[in-house]
């Protein structure tokens, strides 16, 4: 079964939500694809109008984080079931600037994988190595870590339904983006360890995306690789032409 190709936008801490709503308007036209997953991970009170701007159309809304608990005593933080309720499909967990900025660990993001599915929010889990963890050539053993401990208890349906996106740190926002031929070593080695851990299927099926200041100009490249199914954009999916990115291919 081939996997779909999936353009993701990660919009980080940018965008109003009447920002929100006009933007997505001209992204309607600009990103309408029969071939590419279009999804777009919005900060949690742009929901709601994020999800009623892309109402009819090819756009999927997410979040780019939750927290692990129900509800209760957590001041600021955001429930999943506030994000299901409010439109979103899916949530990026474990973002380098959560584990970097605010302490997250793969512990914390293990738990919200595990809150994520009981709510069918579909998680795109995170991970990359820093500059220093590449020169130091520990780059597959650290994303292995990240992705045994994020995936812990998860079954093989939950699984393969999950998303993971390889960011190296030293890519992000950057402007360096990795060669397609270091991000598919690594998505590659990612889709070695799903295998090991959860067999062939699950390997085949399981989508593992690129970030780190993908653009335009370099997207075809990247997603032509055989382990590369699509990526997570920021500062590019701030844009219309975010729709060059998912039309990649013409
Ligand atoms: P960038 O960010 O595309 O701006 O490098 C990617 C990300 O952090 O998800």
């Amino acid at each position: 079964m081939a996997r779909r190709i999936l353009a993701a936008g990660n919009w980080k801490m940018n965008k109003t939500p009447s920002e929100t709503k006009a933007l997505i308007a001209e992204m309607r036209k600009t990103c309408a694809s029969d071939s590419v997953d279009v999804l777009l991970c919005v900060p949690a009170i742009d929901i709601p109008a994020a999800v009623e701007a892309a109402a009819g159309s090819n756009i999927q809304i997410g979040a780019e984080n939750m927290y692990f608990e129900e509800n209760g005593a957590y001041t600021g933080e955001i429930s999943p079931a506030m994000l299901v309720d409010a439109g979103a499909k899916y949530v990026i967990l474990g973002h380098s600037e959560r584990r970097d900025y605010f302490g997250e660990t793969s512990e914390d993001v293990n738990k919200k994988m595990k809150k994520a599915f009981e709510h069918n929010l579909i998680p795109v889990m995170c991970c990359g190595e820093s500059l220093t963890q590449r020169e130091q050539g520990i780059t597959m053993d650290w994303i292995r870590q990240q992705v045994k401990v994020g995936f812990q208890d998860l079954t093989a349906d939950q699984a393969k339904t999950a998303i993971i996106a390889y960011e190296p740190i030293w890519a992000i926002g950057t402007g360096k983006t990795a060669t397609s031929d270091q991000a598919e070593e690594v998505c590659k080695g990612i889709r070695d360890l799903i295998r090991e851990l959860y067999g062939a299927e699950v390997a085949e099926e399981i989508r593992i995306l690129y970030g780190g200041s993908v653009k335009p100009a370099n997207a075809a490249e990247l997603f032509a690789k055989e382990d590369i199914d699509g990526g997570l954009v920021g500062g590019a999916s701030l844009k219309p032409d975010f729709g060059d990115i998912v039309n990649y291919s013409k």
